[in-house]
């Protein structure tokens, strides 16, 4: 099999990438180890920044997130009994979409189909070789059988575990990490959203975050120990520590309750592994870097990482101007290592630490009080959430 861009990975990097390539004439492979209607339903993100919205609707396929989704222009932090907007257009004249990331990548695969793209699902990739070639070749396990995907270049869009990080030469990359003591236990449940907009609650027993999927579906996340086990966490137990992290000094607002219809528990790190790229081998998206889930910026960095790409493929297939792809990991890495402070400032501004002392939880309330008190703090946060304009 022969293509130009071979692309591992059907998650949001993977196929807008290969469904951008198709808008500008590339042909490409997308080899996906798991099935479609896993890829689908596979529970994540949800918040959808400006410019990726943008992005989404400019490339023809934002219909049905502008049907089905929701504008938000504001959250709310949720802090010592009382909540408080912050206004993104107010501030940055930018707002986000609350928008699946499963409904983006249901979007994403039917399109390619329909489109007659070439979505290989059950197709493993076991390894890259030839990076250093014009030749680069993926090689690939369908229906139990080894296959071979042969390509003028290879886009790794599979996530953290995939092969395509490991395939390049470990002495000339490095990798950044830091972890943290606590992760989100998060469900989804069947009853109407308790708010109009997000709230991040910070609370002495941990973070809270209330967000939603629909009018009737709400999205819910707990910071627990790394150490939990969900089994401890029936659904009563769930219900009962939001309340309590969510409730409000002087006012009855109350938490909806409804049936749990998933429950899983996030990891939190952060990694940034640079160069994001080597010879004929680019890394997009959780391939190349992973968030917390604070900041809501995993989804957004993974789509940008596919808007630069397609980019540089473009200008190198069609004119021959390879200094987009030369160029690609130090142009991508600017966003990342933002998003990647962003996202480590909002998930220590939100989450106690479990050893914090007294002295700790001042600095937390004091550095929250600021933000919801100065309009250039919140601008920063807002400026930051929204997501920077594209380079
Ligand atoms: P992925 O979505 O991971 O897609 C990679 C794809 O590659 C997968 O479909 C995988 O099956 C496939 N693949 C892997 N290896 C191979 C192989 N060898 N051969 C073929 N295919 C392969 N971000 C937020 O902003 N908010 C959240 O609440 C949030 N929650 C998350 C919860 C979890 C459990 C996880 C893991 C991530 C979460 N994220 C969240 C992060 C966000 O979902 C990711 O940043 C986003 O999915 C990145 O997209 P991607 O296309 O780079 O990678
Ligand atoms: C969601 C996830 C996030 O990490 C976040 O900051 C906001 C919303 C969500 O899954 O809806």
């Amino acid at each position: 099999m022969r293509t130009t861009v071979g692309i591992i990975g059907a998650g949001p990097a993977g196929l807008f990438l290969s469904h951008l390539l198709h808008r500008r004439g590339i042909d490409s492979v997308v080899l996906e180890r798991r099935d479609r209607s896993y890829c689908e339903s596979r529970q994540r993100a949800g918040v959808v920044e400006h410019s990726v919205a943008e992005a989404l609707r400019a490339s023809g396929v934002g219909e049905r997130m502008d049907r089905d989704g929701f504008v938000h222009e504001g959250i709310e932090l949720r802090f010592d009994g009382r909540g408080h907007r912050i206004d993104f257009p107010a501030l940055t004249g930018r707002n986000v979409v609350i928008y699946a990331q499963t409904e983006i990548v249901t979007d994403l695969i039917a399109r390619r189909i329909a489109d007659g793209g070439r979505v290989l699902f059950d197709a493993e990739a076991t390894d890259v070789e030839g990076i250093d070639t014009e030749s680069p070749r993926v090689r690939f396990v369908a229906d139990g059988s080894e296959e071979v995907l042969e390509c003028d270049y290879v886009a790794a869009c599979d996530g953290f575990h995939g092969v395509g990080r490991s395939a390049l030469p470990t002495d000339s990359m490095r990798c950044f990490d830091k972890g943290y003591p606590f992760a989100w236990l998060g469900i989804l449940a069947d009853v109407a959203p308790s708010c109009d907009e997000l709230v991040y609650a910070h609370h002495p027993r941990g973070f809270a975050l209330h967000s939603m999927r629909s009018e009737s579906v709400s999205r819910l996340y707990l910071q627990v120990p790394s150490d939990t086990d969900l089994g401890d966490w029936p659904d009563e137990r769930v219900w009962d520590e939001l309340d309590t992290r969510f409730a409000l000094r002087d006012d009855d607002w109350a938490l909806r309750r409804g049936p749990v219809t998933d429950k899983s528990l996030t990891p939190m790190r952060s990694v940034v592994t640079e160069p994001m790229q080597h010879g004929r081998l680019f890394l997009a998206g959780d391939a190349a870097h992973i968030v917390p889930p604070t900041g809501a910026k995993g989804l957004n960095l993974a789509m940008h990482d596919a808007l630069l790409l397609a980019d540089a493929f473009t200008s190198a297939h069609t004119d021959g101007d390879t200094s987009g792809l030369e160029g690609y990991s130090a142009t991508a890495l600017r966003r990342v290592w933002r998003a990647e402070h962003f996202s480590y400032w909002m998930t220590s501004l939100l989450h106690p630490a479990p050893e914090g002392s007294d002295f700790d939880r001042r600095l937390h309330l004091s550095h929250l009080d600021h933000i919801v008190s100065s309009p250039a703090a919140a601008t920063q946060l807002a400026e930051n959430y929204t997501g920077l304009p594209r380079v």
